[in-house]
């Protein structure tokens, strides 16, 4: 069988989120200094290669993903210098870094914008999108991920602009070829400093449907309407994300990733299939959507296994040609055992179990740090321990339209992005060794408990089984490349796969529940051996499968 071999796939990535790993200079943010400190960790897990999230010049109205200059470091973060120290250090130890890269918008901040928005006529109004206001009100219906309308009125041109973010984040004009070009441009000046790749924020949001037309799903709190239907996956993305690959990347060994929202598995393929006609990869996030109504995110919506299974295995089947970025949770989720494990007495067995699931699954794994330690979402008490703008939005809509106390801490507690920010507890000292100063968002309250230093004491922490499960990767092509076959796709409590590469035929297998667990499996035949558990250390091989409480096996299975 034709692997099509790549170094992105056979390691697994760690996520970084700069503003929350390791402060070094006492001012209660992390920086790059702080991450040059702690590439030992990364190091001894095993991980191949990191996605930096953005450590560029920024107002910080969404944590650096408004970005006022691509070439430069935001000065809480440090400088080129650091950069540079930090890519020297990572490659000396065969670590690759992702540059994140955010494009669909700027920062109002960033000189492009500042000069678009001061006359029709100014060289760069083009760069960014402007209609002309509709009965006095926004020239549409639509709703942004952060405000309510998704349109901001500019006075010096008597026109809105269009930010599908923050009003501090305005939509770049992607059919602006001057755009395009300066996009390249930095992406190529960010190769030749040694970047091995990018993570591309939002990328299938770069073309919406010409002329703009109102968005007909469900009307918001708000009154808007979210145009899913008019900015994801539009004409001619492909065409340009062609013309990307050819001007930048081609015809280099290097990695890219895209985050896409609300992404078929057609579209899917179209952006990855191929030799680099595109992107690489993908972050599709249908099993991240599963617990949100079509309203968004902030509507629970109750789920059970069979859902979460056919939604990850619908990709599994559909990208064989293409690939995918595998991820239970990043900087906008909510930490994975809150989400889809459990966060009582099975706390860390749920960990190593959510792992064995994910790093078998076909596709690229990424940590996102603090998983490996087992980390949970925060339980916030006051809307002033907040700081993520969408979070901060939302409490304010929830406020303004009279949505109720209960609605909307149910919701922070499970969906706001802040709970995957806290910062890395490394110790138990105060503020978990992250800051000697003040940290810019509250630690989660558990890090006396929780924490690398308390991990690395115990030989069955999360983080050993982790540096495990990462090791295992290493000399097992099966792990990315081999086919994988869901089984008992209907059970509520058991997640079991099988794969196959070659001769090779392995078990994959969890446990998503508090009780033992048996159930038939033929092919689980005398001679089959086991490879990795949280729980068993040896395996009766009878035909049954038998799983402790969020146990996860990997078993090699006997032909
Ligand atoms: C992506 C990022 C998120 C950011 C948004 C706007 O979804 O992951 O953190 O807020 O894009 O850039």
């Amino acid at each position: 069988m034709e692997l099509n071999r790549h170094w992105w796939k056979e390691c697994v990535f760690y996520q970084i989120y700069p503003r929350s790993f390791q402060d070094s200079n006492g001012d209660g943010m992390g920086d790059l200094r702080g991450i040059i400190n702690r590439v030992d960790h990364l190091v001894e897990l095993g991980i191949g290669a990191i996605w930096l999230g953005p450590v560029f010049k920024s107002p910080n109205d969404d944590m650096g993903y408004d970005i006022a200059d691509y070439r430069d470091i935001m000065e809480q973060f440090g400088t080129m210098a650091d950069w540079e120290e930090l890519r020297d250090k990572l490659h000396a130890n065969g670590i690759k870094i992702l540059v994140d890269l955010v494009v669909n918008h700027t920062s109002d901040e960033h000189p492009w914008f500042v000069e678009a928005r001061k006359s029709r006529d100014n060289a760069y109004h083009d760069y960014y999108i402007w209609r002309p206001g509709r009965d006095g009100r926004e020239p549409n219906n639509w709703a942004s991920f952060f405000t309510p309308s998704a349109w901001e009125y500019n006075e010096a041109t008597d026109e809105y602009y269009l930010h599908l973010f923050s009003k501090k984040q305005p939509d770049l004009n992607w059919h602006n070829p001057a755009v395009r070009e300066e996009v390249y441009d930095l992406m190529s000046w960010w190769l030749d400093k040694g970047a091995d790749g990018f993570r591309m924020d939002v990328i299938n949001l770069l073309c919406k449907t010409d002329g703009l037309p109102d968005a007909s799903g469900p009307v918001d709190m708000n009154g808007y309407v979210f145009p899913t239907e008019h900015m994801c996956d539009r004409p001619p993305i492909h065409e340009y994300l062609q013309e990307m690959a050819k001007r930048v990347y081609a015809d280099k060994d290097i990695f890219t990733v895209g985050e896409c929202i609300a992404l078929t598995t057609e579209e899917g393929c179209r952006y990855t299939a191929g030799k680099k006609h595109e992107i690489d990869a993908v972050f599709s996030f249908a099993h991240i959507d599963m617990d949100g109504q079509p309203l968004g995110k902030w509507y629970y919506r109750p789920w059970k296994l069979p859902e979460l299974k056919s939604r990850l295995f619908e990709w599994q089947h559909a990208l064989k040609d293409g690939w995918l970025g595998l991820f239970w949770s990043n900087q906008d989720q909510p930490r994975a055992l809150s989400r889809f494990g459990t966060t009582g007495k099975y706390r860390f067995r749920c960990a190593k179990m959510l792992g064995i699931i994910l790093h078998n699954l076909r596709g690229t794994p990424f940590v996102y740090q603090g998983e490996e330690l087992g980390m949970v979402n925060v339980p916030w008490t006051s809307t002033d321990q907040l700081r993520d703008v969408e979070s901060l939005n939302f409490v304010a809509n929830c406020r303004r339209t009279g949505a109720g106390d209960e609605f909307m801490w149910d919701a922070v507690h499970r969906k706001a992005r802040d709970n995957a920010r806290t910062p890395m507890p490394w110790d138990d000292s105060p503020n978990g060794g992250f800051t000697t100063g003040e940290p810019w968002i509250m630690l989660n309250p558990d890090y006396p408990q929780v924490n690398v230093a308390a991990a690395k004491r115990d030989p069955n922490s999360v983080f050993y089984f982790y540096k495990k499960l990462i090791e295992l990767r290493k000399g097992n092509l099966i792990m990315p490349y081999g086919e994988p076959t869901l089984l008992l796709p209907e059970d509520e409590q058991v997640f079991a796969y099988e794969k196959r590469l070659d001769g090779e035929h392995w078990l994959i297998a969890g446990n998503f529940s508090d009780e033992a667990v048996e159930r038939p499996l033929s092919c689980l035949v005398p001679g089959s051996e086991l490879i990795l558990s949280n729980v068993s250390e040896k395996l009766e091989a009878d035909g049954v499968l038998r799983l402790q409480p969020w146990e996860g096996v990997i078993i090699r299975l006997s032909e």
